[in-house]
């Protein structure tokens, strides 16, 4: 089992795409995390590929639904042999149980982790969706609450890793997006950190995709981040 804290995120529109990336790179080197768009085009046989070829998987599909549902969905997804899977805080505790007993029925037992409020709303989104809290104190309420559900951990931004590895604990997995090599394009994200200052605040995981997947040579840059990590 590879040890990276390293989860690339294969943001492609396809499978071709995608295929050709991972060849190029080491799966005992780093994690890949399968969103959205990947998996609506490319499915579960496309998972079941990375999983094959020796890949930790992250299914970041991020279920939100009657528990029932999401209970049935976080089951089919362990039964893939995935390493991780997300669920949406937001949907409430009974959802949040129901998903870890999904997970508990499958004789595979990938992390569960919770995503509670996306990092692309602000405190005026929360008040639309009659929410009249900040978005930092509705983020450690439904942080704590995915913990007392019995889940892994949760999706932060680097800079909420202090707070909620202090209302969290030492095991709680925080796996963070919005990670730029010194010296890479910041793109989209607007707050980033460094793989290191993110890994020193105490993240478990770093999700990296365009700085990685867009590069001339993956691996160098993999090396690279893997040396910034040790030094
Ligand atoms: O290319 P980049 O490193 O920005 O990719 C980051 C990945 O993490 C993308 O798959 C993106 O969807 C995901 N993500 C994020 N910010 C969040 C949650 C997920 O960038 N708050």
């Amino acid at each position: 089992m590879p040890d990276s804290k390293i989860i690339i995120a294969l943001d492609y529109p396809a499978a071709e795409e995608a295929r050709s990336f991972y060849k190029q790179v080491d799966p005992a080197r780093c994690r890949v995390k399968v969103g959205k768009e990947l998996f609506t085009r490319a499915g579960p046989d496309f998972v079941r590929e990375l999983v094959d070829a020796g890949f930790d998987v992250f299914l970041d599909l991020k279920f939100h639904d009657i528990p029932n549902t999401v209970a049935q969905a976080c089951r089919a997804a362990a039964e893939l042999g995935v390493w991780m899977l997300n669920v949406h805080a937001l949907g409430g505790r009974a959802m949040l149980e129901a998903a870890r007993e999904g997970i508990d029925m499958s004789t595979h037992s990938p992390l569960l982790i919770a995503v509670t409020i996306l990092t692309s709303m602000r405190e005026a989104d929360l008040k639309d969706i009659g929410i009249n809290t900040s978005v930092a104190e509705q983020v450690q309420r439904l942080a704590y609450l995915a913990k007392l559900c019995k889940l892994d951990g949760v999706v932060c931004s680097p800079h909420e890793v202090v707070a909620l590895r202090a209302t969290l604990g030492d095991k709680s997995c925080l796996v963070t997006p919005g990670i730029r090599p010194k010296g890479s394009e910041t793109g989209d994200q607007k707050r980033v950190m460094t793989p290191k200052q993110a890994i020193d605040l105490g993240a478990s995981y770093l999700v990296i995709g365009r700085p990685i997947t867009q590069a001339n040579d993956p691996m160098v840059i993999l090396a690279d981040i893997e040396q910034e990590l040790v030094s």
